[in-house]
């Protein structure tokens, strides 16, 4: 028997993100080939007539999965009765801003678009904020949407995850699906901590492969703290397709649940595991299973990276102030 549709809500759809994201959901890659969608994409009344070209190209790319398209500049239209919502909409930024140049414009959206989610999705709705300041929209959304289980409000860590994956296939000239449990910690900003203790190629720890502390401590860990800064000096414009595929694989893992043995990263509501801040949305590894995520436990921590963990954890801490305070 055919499964009933699965309503996803992309907010910021007529932007560069929800340009590569919706054909992607519309395609099955974020939630498998036998789940039909029916998409719902909000933009704001000046993108309306861009949203409005993006929903005539989804009518002509003819998806079977595809049941039906919701374009509107309406935020309790976009969000009614909604199983997952990707929050996408917000202003990015540009060549020379820092994460926090852009908190004061999108933080002030996300607690308005928290009420709507809270009265008009549907029940157990799962939320993925990719806007940034990803990891504190995320924590303003659970703040304003109380009702809303905690559990059920993630942000976008996995495209840092993909990336470190990325530079040590790279590295080792090995197939990126060889790397496995690598560890984004904290925040989605320069601070992140990209961690390859306990990653593995194969059967053996990616540190004795790479045989270069210097590089694995040095080096790859800024390349990836950096990347997203270095997408935009590249294409004058933030990331984009990679960002679209990484919040498919976020939601897909979440919801079908991720494969024996594997961890990935996810910015979730934190409980103070491994000592980091609680009330914050902290990237933690997490295994995926019935549609929750728990938090990978046990984990030898060393000095080096309990530094790491510390550092970026007090910057999430002052964002959360910084964002109350852009909202008083
Ligand atoms: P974009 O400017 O191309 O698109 C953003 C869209 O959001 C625009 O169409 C804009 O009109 C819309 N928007 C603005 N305010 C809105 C509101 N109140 N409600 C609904 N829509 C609204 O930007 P983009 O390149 O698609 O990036 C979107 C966001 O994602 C940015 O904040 C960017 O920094 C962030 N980002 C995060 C990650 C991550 O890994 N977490 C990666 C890449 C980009
Ligand atoms: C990214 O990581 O590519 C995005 O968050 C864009 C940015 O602002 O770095």
């Amino acid at each position: 028997m055919a499964k009933e549709p699965v309503r996803v809500l992309v907010t910021g759809a007529a932007g560069q993100i929800g340009y590569a994201l919706v054909p992607m959901i519309a395609r099955g890659i974020m939630l498998g080939a036998d789940q039909p969608v029916i998409l719902h994409m909000l933009d704001i009344p000046f993108a309306a007539e861009a949203l409005n070209g993006v929903k005539m190209e989804l009518v002509d790319a003819a998806f079977p999965l595809l049941k039906g398209v919701v374009a509107t500049t309406d935020v309790v239209e976009a969000c009614t009765g909604v199983n997952v919502a990707v929050m996408v909409g917000g202003f990015p930024r540009k060549e020379g801003m820092e994460r926090k140049d852009v908190m004061s414009k999108n933080v002030s959206i996300y607690k308005s678009q928290a009420s709507a989610l809270e009265q008009h999705a549907a029940p157990n709705c799962k939320v993925l904020v990719v806007a940034n300041p990803a990891n504190t929209n995320a924590l303003i959304l659970k703040e304003f949407a109380p009702s809303i289980p905690a559990k059920n409000i993630t942000c976008l860590t996995r495209l840092d995850h993909n990336r470190a994956l990325g530079q040590i296939s790279e590295r080792l000239s090995v197939q990126v699906s060889d790397v496995k449990n690598v560890i984004i910690w904290g925040n989605h900003s320069s601070t992140q901590y990209p961690d390859v203790n306990h990653a593995t190629v194969g059967d053996k720890p990616v540190r004795e492969l790479v045989k270069d502390d210097e590089w694995l401590n040095g080096e790859f860990i800024t390349t990836v703290q950096q990347r997203g800064a270095a997408i935009i000096k590249a294409r004058k414009l933030s990331s984009a397709l990679s960002a679209a595929s990484a919040a498919c694989d976020h939601i897909r893992d979440w919801v079908l649940g991720t494969p024996e043995g594997l961890w990935v990263s996810m910015g979730v509501y934190s409980d103070g595991s491994y000592n980091v801040p609680a009330g914050v949305i902290y990237s933690f590894p997490v295994t995926c299973k019935n549609g929750e995520w728990t938090i990978v436990q046990g984990l030898a921590i060393d000095e080096f990276s309990r530094k790491k963990l510390d550092l970026t954890g007090a910057e999430l801490t002052e964002e959360k102030e910084l964002a109350y305070s852009c909202l008083s």
